[in-house]
């Protein structure tokens, strides 16, 4: 079953994160009617099974996140990336943000708050932000900007919620249309070819690199060189780096902002 993972999203299921085939997958199996995971394994591998392996999958997934996740990040946005592309597209007035490997959505709400507390900042410019996943159960959860209780009281201080945010009796808060209307949602395999259209200006892909083999996660990281405006910006996860080869190099002033193209060589 780790095989079968791999291969389809790059993530590696290691030694030490095997226990998730047991605690995802049981759940999975007795909602099936299967009565052991060999036996999941083994209809796994006839042909004509790719509704289940597609659950198998997606329950593989670590969806982990949160509103504002690693809240320096957002920091360094709008103190730094977001002034910086708002004078560089001046002229246009257009931004183009992926926040790749999205989950169930929050990263792209949050960043769509940025743009929408900051109104006069952005008066008359189009902003597109397209949140991207392999795993169909989290665009969905994204794309319906519903949220728990729980969920919300995760990086959401009361002012956010009460402004962006309608009470959905029973169910906890749904996006408000004015802020969902800054986010579009679809399904995408980071190892296959970056959404269509024009280059990004701004690319978020966090925590999700951590678990790709090297080749796999450099694989990833050539798409999104090509993928990004040469004078935009990507945002990593605390921990995760572009590690060698010469797409990205880190801002000296931003921890986990990557700016496209060599790091600069040093003379002695
Ligand atoms: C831990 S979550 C991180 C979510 C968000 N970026 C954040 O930092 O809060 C990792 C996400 O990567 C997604 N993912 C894993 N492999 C992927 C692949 N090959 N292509 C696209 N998404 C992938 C998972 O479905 C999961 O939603």
């Amino acid at each position: 079953m780790a095989g079968l993972f791999e291969e389809a999203t790059g993530q590696r299921l290691g030694e030490d994160r095997v226990w998730r085939i047991e605690m995802t997958l049981t759940p999975l199996c007795r909602s099936r009617n299967i009565d052991s995971l060999t036996s999941l394994a083994s209809l796994l591998d006839q042909s004509g099974e790719d509704v289940l392996r597609g659950e198998v999958i997606d329950a593989l997934l670590n969806n982990e996140t949160s509103f504002f996740r690693d809240p320096s990040a957002f920091h360094h946005l709008t103190a730094m990336v977001l002034p910086q592309l708002r004078e560089r597209r001046g002229q246009a007035r257009k931004l183009r943000i992926w926040s790749a490997a999205c989950s169930t959505g929050q990263e792209a709400y949050s960043l769509a708050m940025l743009f929408a507390e900051d109104r006069a900042s952005w008066q008359g410019w189009t902003i597109d932000i397209l949140g991207t996943d392999i795993s169909r159960t989290a665009i969905n959860r994204a794309r319906s900007g519903l949220y728990s209780q729980f969920e919300v009281q995760r990086g959401l201080p009361i002012r956010r919620l009460v402004d962006w945010f309608d009470p959905v009796l029973d169910q906890g808060w749904r996006v408000r249309p004015d802020l969902a209307s800054l986010v579009t949602f679809g399904r995408q395999n980071l190892l296959g070819p970056p959404p269509a259209g024009a280059q990004f200006d701004l690319i978020l892909c966090r925590n999700a690199l951590l678990y790709f083999s090297a080749d796999r996660r450099n694989e990833v990281l050539d798409r999104l060189a090509a993928a990004i405006a040469p004078d935009g910006a990507l945002v990593l996860g605390a921990g995760e780096t572009p590690s060698n080869g010469d797409r990205f190099r880190a801002d000296p002033d931003l921890l986990t902002v990557y700016r496209p193209g060599a790091a600069a060589s040093r003379s002695n």
